[in-house]
């Protein structure tokens, strides 16, 4: 797939000039109404002026087209269930590639610890714009650190083998296989070095798994196979072995304006067995 034409003015196609209220997810607006405090009349507002802002920090599409709102778990119901669970037995989450930590509020939210719950991004400015936009500077415990999962010396070396949990949402997808296959070592990396971890989240996907042009570069679209084939591949590799469940779901109608037919949402939970 070729990037979408930019529109007439500078914004590219992806950026959603004409919001409405349907942009913002019931379970969203309810979130930002009360763990956020913010009137429901006001919530609209509020979300379009922080996409604007998250928009001037990077143009991801998930940012023009407010899929950062998107609740994170919706095909995964009950790992959220047993991820809250967890977390209040005082095990840990990063979540990587956090951007303004959605996730980490949806989390809290459910009843977990906040202090037991990780953020890390490339952005600082992502991470100062969650708390603008759920209004938690206060009272959130959550600790974020600015990294790239590239870097080895990176603060990300401080959370090695420390790990119990990693979600990852829109992370993987954002590079070619050997790339993808290169930032799955290194957050196992991140992980205890025993059974029971797990890596779970949600990407770009496709019926038939390849590598494409997208508007943030070089992607390889897993189906389900090729998801499974990686993570054996990368069992194999680093002497240890994983159960993987993985599906795929329709994308939005909004969200199948920049993908060809064949696009899909990847679901995915990749636990340590032994
Ligand atoms: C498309 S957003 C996904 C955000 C969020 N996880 C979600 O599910 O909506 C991708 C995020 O990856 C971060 N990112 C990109 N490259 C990275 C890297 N090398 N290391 C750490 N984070 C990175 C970006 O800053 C951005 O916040």
């Amino acid at each position: 797939m070729s990037a979408p034409e930019n529109s007439q003015d500078s914004n590219p196609s992806w950026f959603e000039e004409n919001p409405t209220q349907d942009h913002i997810p019931p379970e969203t607006r309810r979130l930002l109404e009360t763990y956020s405090d913010i009137p429901p009349d006001d919530v609209f507002d509020h979300a379009v002026k922080l996409r604007d802002e998250a928009w001037k920090i990077h143009p991801y599409p998930c940012i023009g087209q407010f899929r950062f709102l998107s609740p994170s778990f919706t095909s995964l119901p009950d790992e959220y269930h047993e991820v809250v669970r967890r977390l209040q037995k005082g095990q840990l989450l990063l979540d990587m590639a956090c951007c303004v930590g959605q996730t980490i509020r949806q989390l809290v939210d459910g009843g977990a610890p906040s202090e037991n719950l990780y953020g890390c991004d490339l952005q600082a400015d992502f991470i100062e714009l969650g708390y603008k936009l759920f209004k938690d500077r206060d009272k959130l415990q959550s600790k974020f650190l600015i990294a790239d999962i590239f870097d080895r010396n990176s603060a990300l070396a401080e959370l090695k083998g420390k790990m119990d949990m990693v979600y990852a949402g829109s992370f993987f997808h954002l590079w070619g296989y050997d790339k993808q296959y290169e930032v799955s070592k290194a957050v196992v990396a991140l992980l205890r070095p025993e059974p029971g971890w797990m890596i779970l989240g949600r990407q770009i996907g496709a019926g038939e798994a390849g590598e494409r042009i997208s508007v943030t570069g070089n992607m390889y679209r897993h189906n389900v196979e090729s998801f499974k084939k990686m993570w054996n591949d990368i069992g194999d590799d680093m002497g240890i072995s994983f159960t993987v469940e993985a599906k795929l779901t329709p994308l939005s109608r909004d969200n199948m304006l920049f993908h060809s037919e064949d696009t899909k949402r990847l679901w995915f939970v990749v636990r340590r067995e032994k």
